[in-house]
């Protein structure tokens, strides 16, 4: 395993890292047995990966509660990362101390804000009923997390899905934050432009969600009417294919999608890398990047996406596979939000 620092928090994580969203089962993903967690996660950390996310509103709290079984006895071998939903943001103490009892722990390493604090985003946490109560202000927000930091009970502060200007909001309260998860990916590449080089520049760890595109850069998906609704409701695939998740109104890239994904395939034919491999690989090999997320839901997917971390695809395959994605990236275009249509980006 390979590690890098997260900002300038001192936290090493590994350079993949799990991501626990189907953890406890539910609508988006199905059933997730707590045998196959118990499993991936003891695995994971037996491999060297130090790095698991989750959110309160993964599974509305289960995700968390079944990473926190899958990890007792072994909290101290992790950098453990959890969110706090948009619209919960005007408490953060008590959303926090819910958090650390569900995962029975009494500390994260990463305490992340979830989306920006924005209409659109507060009304979606809020189940799209429009935002609850008083908009939280970024400045009191915040302070709250450094309180929090101050006393112990969260290591680093992390951004999720935050803009340049949405970041120097948050940097003029004068509260350090260490790192920006962010979804990036072969056929998600919006965050190339500005996103990450003012990571870099201002010392924010990039770390990466969705790193195969919900499965379909691993190649099982032949076409779009094969990918399960919940997993085609982002801007990649068109309003409909997605069902009652989505709600961007676009028409989607589904041709330009697939023709990327079949320049995946084509590299694991030449290869014999698997798709997995070459699609992770393509992103740690990118140096902005401190670590990508992926989902894994039993040993076997674990094992076939850390098998990227003994790959380097050549300066010809990356360059390949960059042409190959651009026409997706320039369809869906520069807005890195994947959700939400372009006029109610969510992210600035
Ligand atoms: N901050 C944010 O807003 C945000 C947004 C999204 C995700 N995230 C975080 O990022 C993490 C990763 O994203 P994600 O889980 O949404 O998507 P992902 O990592 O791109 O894809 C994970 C899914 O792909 C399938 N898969 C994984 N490895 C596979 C393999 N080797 N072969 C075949 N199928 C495989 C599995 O689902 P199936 O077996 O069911 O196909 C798995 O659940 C999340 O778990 C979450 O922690 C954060």
């Amino acid at each position: 395993m390979r590690y890098k620092q997260l900002g300038a928090s001192g936290i090493e994580v590994s350079v993949i890292g799990l991501g626990c969203w189907s953890f406890g089962g539910g609508a988006y993903w199905g059933a997730q047995s707590q045998r196959d967690a118990d499993a991936v996660v003891a695995a994971a950390i037996e491999r060297g990966v130090n790095f698991f996310d989750t959110a309160e509103v993964y599974n509305d709290g289960e995700s968390e509660r079944s990473l926190g079984r899958a990890l007792k006895g072994r909290r101290d071998k992790v950098a453990l990362a959890s969110k706090i939903s948009t619209s919960h943001a005007g408490d953060v103490r008590k959303y926090l101390e819910a958090s650390l009892a569900r995962l029975g722990t009494d500390y994260l390493d990463v305490y992340i804000l979830h989306w920006p604090i924005n209409a659109t985003a507060l009304a979606h946490f809020a189940g799209g009923e429009g935002a609850a109560g008083q908009t939280p202000q970024v400045a009191d927000v915040f302070h709250q997390f450094a309180a929090l930091q101050k006393e112990g009970l969260i290591r680093s502060i992390g951004l999720s899905n935050f803009g340049v200007a949405q970041m120097a909001e948050v940097a003029a309260t004068g509260v350090r934050v260490d790192s920006n998860q962010l979804a990036y990916n072969i056929v998600s590449r919006a965050i190339e432009k500005e996103i990450a080089p003012h990571c870099v520049a201002n010392r924010i760890a990039v770390t990466g969600s969705v790193g195969l595109q919900q499965g379909l850069l691993t190649g099982k998906y032949a076409r779009p009417e094969d990918v399960p609704p919940p997993q085609a409701h982002s801007r990649h695939f068109s309003q409909e294919r997605g069902g009652k998740e989505s709600r961007h109104g676009e028409e989607g890239a589904e041709k330009e999608l697939f023709e990327a994904v079949d320049c995946v395939k084509a590299i694991s034919a030449e290869t014999g890398l698997s798709c997995a491999q070459i699609s992770l690989a393509w992103i740690l090999q990118k140096p902005f990047m401190a670590s990508t997320l992926a989902g894994c839901r039993s040993v076997a997917q674990l094992d076939a996406n850390l098998a990227a971390l003994d790959v380097v695809l050549s300066d010809e395959i990356m360059a390949r596979i960059d042409a190959a994605s651009l026409p997706v990236w320039q369809k869906l275009g520069d807005s890195p939000d994947y959700y939400e249509n372009r006029a109610k980006s969510r992210i600035f």
